[in-house]
């Protein structure tokens, strides 16, 4: 599918982003091995997530969608109650899902095989047959069990003390699942602290965690799992796109509803408000172990910044459309650190640098980042997404400001995180110019 767009006049409106991705998979995966029937609101109904549940299902789980899938209910069938799967289990596009169920499927008494796209098999998986098999998994996949498909007989399970080589949640949480069938403990550090949604949820649901800085320690739980009835709040993922485009649009106003406030998700605010950014968060609440705000941007122009050692985990899925408002900015960007970046959905610091050259910005890549020099006007451009949702999303924000006419190629794959996004800009970019007299823009 291909997209066309040009920069409207004005950029103003509310939007809902959708249900956090990271959260919605841990509300089905965590509450299949609880105890009891959990109620999940505002799930995300992206594809990723229903990779998630295609798995969970295969695995012996009942899980039911209502009409628009946002609202399921997961029948928990208790730590011990999963099932061997008769067939390959396919995480699609979805590193969350591969590596979280390669944790917790490294636990089970028996054999799976776990693969996915074209995209999702040629991301790293060392990092996570390393330490499963030190706890006594049997993993293995292409080139040693560093690629998929894995194939994995789990069982009997020692708990682990483990330096971690990356700061990721997925490969932490893939090793708190893991820890939660283990004999002992499991103490993990980190090199910085990742987001932390598989321990609150842990928590939530009655494990015992002792958590420091950027360690965690998990105790096997003696009891079962409290199934939780989860209400995900909108992913802050999604809303940056909208963060961005509210802040470099010249005649913009957006308020952004419901957005997820975990710390260690907000980098992409702190970055923001460096650059000079007006953001107000307003009627911030706490919903269930997660913090939830409205966010309001307007225009601003912006300056350049360097973004770069423990704030990169705070911001990684941020880092394209933080490259597109540091093209807007004065001055220049450094994005350092990050290097995690090119094992993504696509090796996102070469591909955001190819496609947002073709808008005319002045971004070079580096080994761990890019360098962007901003402050040039955009020029519209026919680009394509690499089959990377976030880059999509990053480009069709770049042709909503850019001068002149863009074409987004391969534009469906939004739908990995974010179904309705093109409804959204369409909805926004059409909206019409507010009331006389009540307009500050
Ligand atoms: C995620 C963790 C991050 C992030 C991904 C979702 C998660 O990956 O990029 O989109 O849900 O735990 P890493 O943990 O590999 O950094």
């Amino acid at each position: 599918m291909i997209k066309r767009m040009a920069s409207p006049d004005q950029l103003v409106g509310e939007i809902t982003p959708p249900g956090d991705k990271s959260l919605s998979h841990r509300a089905v995966i965590f509450n299949a091995i609880a105890q009891g029937r959990a109620r999940v609101t505002n799930f995300l109904p992206g594809a990723d997530c229903q990779a998630t549940i295609a798995c969970m299902r295969a695995l012996g789980v009942s899980i039911q969608e209502d009409d628009d899938e946002r609202e399921l209910v997961v029948e928990g069938v208790g730590k011990e109650g999963l099932r061997e799967a008769e067939t390959v289990l396919d995480a699609q596009n979805s590193g969350t899902t591969m590596r979280l169920l390669a944790g917790l499927l490294a636990a089970q008494p028996f054999f799976s095989v776990i693969t996915g796209d074209v995209s999702l098999r040629s991301r790293p998986m060392g990092r996570i047959a390393v330490p499963l098999r030190q706890m006594g998994a049997s993993v293995w996949g292409r080139q040693g069990g560093s690629l998929p498909p894995l194939a994995i007989a789990g069982g009997r399970l020692s708990g682990i003390d483990y330096q971690m080589p990356v700061a990721s949640a997925q490969l932490k949480s893939a090793l708190l699942l893991a820890g939660l069938y283990a004999r002992g403990e499991t103490h993990l550090e980190e090199p910085a602290p990742s987001r932390d949604h598989t321990e609150r949820m842990l928590e939530a649901m009655g494990v015992e965690l002792r958590r420091e800085g950027n360690r965690v320690a998990l105790v096997p739980p003696s009891q079962p799992l409290r199934a939780l009835d989860i209400h995900v709040p909108g992913d802050i993922s999604s809303a940056a796109f909208w963060l961005v485009a509210g802040t470099i649009h010249p005649r913009a106003r957006i308020v952004v509803r419901g957005v997820g406030m975990n710390p260690t998700r907000t980098g992409i605010l702190d970055v923001l408000r460096a650059m000079g950014a007006m953001l107000k968060v307003e009627k911030a609440r706490e919903e269930r172990g997660e913090l939830v705000a409205d966010v309001m941007v307007e225009s601003r122009p912006l300056r350049g910044v360097e973004i770069g050692g423990d704030l990169i985990p705070r911001l990684i899925d941020e880092a394209p459309i933080i490259a597109l408002a540091a093209a807007a900015a004065q001055g220049t960007t450094i994005i350092k650190d990050a290097a995690e970046l090119r094992v993504k959905e696509s090796d996102r610091i070469s591909t955001t640098v190819a496609e947002l050259r073709r808008f005319g910005v002045n971004i070079e890549e580096m080994p761990d980042g890019m360098i962007i020099r901003g402050g040039g006007e955009l020029q519209g451009a026919t680009c394509k997404s690499y089959g990377d949702h976030r880059l999509a999303m990053t480009l069709a924000m770049a042709g909503l400001v850019a001068r002149g006419e863009t074409f987004v190629r391969d534009a469906e794959i939004v739908d990995v995180s974010y179904p309705h996004f093109w409804e959204d800009v369409e909805r926004l970019a059409s909206s019409s110019p507010p009331p006389t007299g009540s307009s500050d823009l």
